[in-house]
């Protein structure tokens, strides 16, 4: 992945590029839409939307919201959580994902150092 190069603005430009706002929510306390909130959600556990109705497949997912998980939800939603309900192709881009991944590390009190360039 691209992190270490990556941009937060242009990430979030993307996030309204790509359409993401019309589904999803980022600011703190924000309200859920067709999808849940995203505001804290790097590092969380799958599914961490108090209160969200998500599919099984998605919330059944073991593990929390790694960076590296990130990428390959976003890469492709439905490959990740076959029977997922985020209608959504994926991010093909792999500069764009790593821009969109840094900016919603950014919405939360402590985001996660990003590592390194390998
Ligand atoms: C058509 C509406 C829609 C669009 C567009 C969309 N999403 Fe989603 N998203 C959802 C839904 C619905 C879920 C819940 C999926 C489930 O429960 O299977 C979700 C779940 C997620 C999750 C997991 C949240 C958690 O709490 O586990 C992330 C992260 C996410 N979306 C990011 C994005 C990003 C980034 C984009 C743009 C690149 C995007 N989504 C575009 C509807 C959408």
């Amino acid at each position: 992945m691209l992190l270490a190069a990556a941009e937060v603005k242009a990430g979030q430009a993307a996030t309204a590029k790509l359409g993401c706002v019309a589904c999803h929510t980022f600011t703190e306390g924000g309200k859920a839409g067709l999808g849940p909130n995203l505001y804290g959600v790097v590092g969380a556990a799958h599914g961490h939307m108090e209160g969200y109705g998500y599919s099984a497949a998605l919330k059944g997912k073991e593990g929390a919201w790694t960076f590296d998980e990130l990428n390959k939800w976003l890469t492709k939603p439905a490959a990740y959580a076959p029977g997922t309900k985020m209608t959504f192709a994926g991010v093909a881009n792999a500069e764009q994902r790593a821009n969109v991944i840094a900016y919603l590390n950014t919405l939360s009190a402590s985001p996660l150092p990003i590592p390194a360039a390998p």
